[in-house]
């Protein structure tokens, strides 16, 4: 065990829709966790980590079909306390000699009685629990003791010895009420973690890794945004190169009103000093005659990597690219293994190869979540980037549905200054509040005129962490006020509507 080095616990993913979670409420109990392909899992990885505990998490598979993801049995013998969760727990099981087959399934909040065992101190002996599983542990392995039975009389928890344990269902959800306790007690009465992660060891592990990376003499690049994600990234840099690290802010034309010098504003005040670059016309011209969401974010990311590579090209240098990815951005974009691709957010695709080549990737933030995020930020004396509401790479291309024209974009710019003026003035905490436009128009009338006008969609939701949303029930009062001054102070707009879908099925960002 390396001396010094944070203490972490790795999840092995195996699929599972909430795999992420574990990981997340892990670091929620101050412990560092993340995400480990089980084909990564070496015992040279655990000592690299300094892993003290292991969790296997839960996944799609059956662990008795032969291409189930698996891990070696050595993982048992390894000498860190090691927790099964669903899937995870039904391998264990199994690679202990145990008996797993398909039954009747358990799905939703279960009911368990649960016996003495120091995973369940602080339980009572009845609970409930979120099931989700057809397979079960049909026979224990020898020598384990089955210490939770759910109603029907299934295995639902094993020990099997003193430092490995499994529960057939999910800890890590909120609706298992004392999963937090659960594995609390795994943490830190069965693995003697103490607790050490928090905004500040988080800053200080992402800065020693750069430092770690990064020879003397090779320079940092940085392109700064301004959002929470970027701003991080690059004071983190900042305070690992000191004045190795170089900022720039590529004004693509897509940004707010008066967003580029807001921005500039901020960073300087921050010490960050951004080159600013006006690459506009660059990206208003590829953007041209291109409808297709997708299509759209491709030529964006492709741009972004052009121009990256023009201030790489003119100081040799430079060696390595910061990115300010975080873990929802490497989920949706379908690079972890086993989740489908849903966006391809232009922090993760859309480099160019010649330029990874080039360059070495520097992603400190690749497994943090939003909230997660802000707090480093506050950390870092950057308060009021905390607390900006996220905006898209992408920017307010993605906010016009079909082409991006002028008259779209002019359109979008102006209502969204007035959804986002009207929300903050009421007081009310949204994730994010912005105005969308597409190509449908609606016939209107204006000083007796008849006026076919553009539709602007409203999108006001509430969110966690960016993987839900729901759309935040704001006052009638205010949607109206939001509305007309809309179709009175913006130009060629006819109508307003709302829009009132959750994520999922919708996602927050219309493209
Ligand atoms: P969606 O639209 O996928 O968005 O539900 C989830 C969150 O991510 C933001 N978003 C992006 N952020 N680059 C980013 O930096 C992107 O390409 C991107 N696309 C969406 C979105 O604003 C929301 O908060």
């Amino acid at each position: 065990m390396s001396e010094g080095k944070t203490e972490e616990v790795l999840v092995i993913n195996f699929g599972g829709q909430y795999a992420h979670m574990i990981a997340r409420r892990v670091r929620q109990l101050g412990v560092f966790s993340e995400l480990v392909n089980p084909r990564d899992l070496t015992p040279s990885l655990l000592e690299l980590k300094n892993a003290r505990a292991i969790i296997l998490s839960g996944g799609p598979s059956s662990v008795y079909e032969p291409s189930a993801p698996k891990v070696e049995p050595w993982v048992f013998s390894a000498g860190l306390p090691t927790l099964g969760i669903c899937y995870g727990f039904q391998l264990a099981a199994k690679l202990m000699g145990g008996d797993v087959s398909k039954g009747e399934g358990e799905y939703g909040p279960t009911r368990i009685s649960v016996e003495s065992s120091p995973l369940f101190e602080g339980w009572e002996k009845t609970e409930i629990v979120w099931m989700s599983h057809a397979d079960m542990v049909t026979r224990p392995p020898p020598g384990a003791k089955v210490v939770a039975k759910s109603e029907k009389g299934y295995v639902a928890a094993l020990e099997f010895g003193t430092q490995v344990f499994g529960v057939q269902f999910h800890p890590e959800v909120a609706h298992t009420p004392k999963g937090m306790t659960l594995l609390s007690n795994f943490l830190f009465k069965v693995s003697g973690i103490k607790p050490s992660w928090n905004a500040s060891s988080a800053i200080d592990a992402a800065v020693n890794e750069i430092r770690h990376k990064v020879k003397s003499g090779e320079k940092v690049f940085c392109a700064v945004s301004g959002g929470v994600d970027s701003t991080v990234s690059a004071l983190i840099a900042k305070k690992a190169v000191g004045d190795d690290l170089v900022t720039v802010f590529v004004d693509h034309g897509l940004l707010r009103e008066g967003e580029a010098e807001e921005v500039m504003q901020t960073l300087s005040g921050l010490g960050l000093k951004p080159k600013r670059v006006d690459a506009s016309a660059l990206f208003l011209n590829a953007l041209k005659g291109i409808s297709d969401p997708e299509e759209k974010r491709k030529v964006i990311g492709e741009l972004f990597g052009r121009v990256f590579e023009d201030i790489l090209s003119s100081d040799p240098s430079i060696r390595w690219l910061v990115q300010g990815t975080t873990y929802p951005d490497v989920v949706e974009s379908g690079e972890q293994s086993l989740a489908e691709r849903i966006k391809s957010h232009h922090n993760v695709a859309g480099l160019p190869p010649r330029l990874t080549k080039r360059v070495g990737l520097l992603e400190p933030l690749r497994y943090l979540y939003k909230d997660e995020v802000r707090a480093m930020a506050r950390e870092l004396g950057a308060a009021n980037v905390a607390a900006r509401q996220p905006f898209p790479g992408p920017g307010l291309a993605v906010r016009v549905i079909g082409e991006v024209t002028q008259e779209k974009l002019l359109t979008v710019r102006k209502a969204s200054r007035i959804v986002e003026e009207e929300v903050r003035a009421s007081g009310i905490q949204v994730w994010q509040a912005f105005a969308v436009v597409g190509d449908d128009r609606w016939v209107g009338v204006k000083g007796d005129k008849r006026e076919e006008g553009l539709i602007v969609t409203v999108r006001v939701v509430t969110s966690e962490d960016g993987m839900t949303a729901d759309w935040a029930r704001l006052p009638h009062d205010l949607i109206t006020k939001i509305a007309n001054r809309i179709t009175s102070e913006v130009q060629g707009v006819s109508m307003v509507t709302f829009a009132v879908s959750p994520k999922p099925p919708s996602t927050i960002e219309p493209c």
